[in-house]
């Protein structure tokens, strides 16, 4: 099974001593500089991951990447609010096109009878502050420009869900929950769940979705969320 997940790079940003450690313990893992927000690194993304597929399709693409820019609901910025859109929306969507070829083809190799994880999918990780009808952590900050970026998120997730079925490409969205990362630790307040956690919970969910679920919005334990 192949699959293209994480991300790096977007911000500029150093390869972390975690993610080399576990490309240099298991060899089936092959880290490529990526950034979302910039069509030509997409297109050599491919290109590196057509190369490397040796003629196989590609399984599972986790859009992992997102970033906040930090604000009040006064000081929001149209500037930031493009950038978001960029990583979160439109660069999730070219990645999604640009790798669709592979997706296709691994779906095509697969079992014909239903959708999975294992077959072929598109996983974009999304965020429950996204959700219209929630607004969840409202509370703790307002952060217009992640938080209407990932709603956009969510209804590109709905629409690739509808587009993609009838590819036998699977779509979801999945809220991590609050993580300990470099995100989730940025605030005042400091997240609660441990990495381990988050990303177990996920890959739970991840080989549970079938056709019916394709399109939708879950948390990492697997619960449907409100748009
Ligand atoms: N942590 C939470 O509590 C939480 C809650 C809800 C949703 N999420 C979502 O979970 C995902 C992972 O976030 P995280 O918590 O792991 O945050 P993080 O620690 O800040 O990591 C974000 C990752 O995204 C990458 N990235 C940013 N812009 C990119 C771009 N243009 N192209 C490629 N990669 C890019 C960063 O790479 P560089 O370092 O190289 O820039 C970094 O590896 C995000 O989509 C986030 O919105 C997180």
């Amino acid at each position: 099974m192949s699959s293209l997940g994480g991300c790096s790079g977007g911000g500029g940003g150093i390869l972390g001593p975690a993610l080399r450690e576990l490309a240099a313990q298991h060899s089936i893992v092959r880290i490529l500089p990526l950034d979302v927000e910039n069509s030509a690194s997409i297109q050599e993304t491919f290109v590196s991951v057509e190369d490397q597929l040796q003629g196989l399709g590609l399984n599972l693409l986790i859009n992992n990447a997102g970033r906040i820019i930090p604000h009040s609901f006064l000081s929001e910025s149209e500037e930031s609010m493009h950038q978001l859109y960029q990583t979160h929306v439109a660069g999730i969507l070219k990645m999604s096109q640009m790798f669709l070829p592979l997706l296709k083809k691994a779906a095509q190799m697969g079992p014909q009878d239903s959708l999975s994880c294992n077959r072929a999918a598109i996983i974009n990780i999304s965020s429950a502050v996204g959700s219209i009808t929630e607004i969840y952590g409202w509370h703790f900050g307002h952060v217009l420009s992640y938080c209407c970026s990932k709603a956009a998120l969510n209804m590109l997730t709905r629409c690739q869900g509808l587009f993609l079925k009838e590819e036998g490409i699977l779509c979801a969205a999945i809220h991590p929950g609050w993580v300990q990362t470099d995100m989730g630790n940025s605030g005042s307040l400091k997240a609660s769940l441990k990495k381990e956690e988050s990303v177990q919970g996920m890959l739970k969910v991840l080989s549970s979705l079938s056709g019916k679920n394709s399109g939708y919005f879950f948390d990492w334990e697997g619960k449907e969320l409100c748009w």
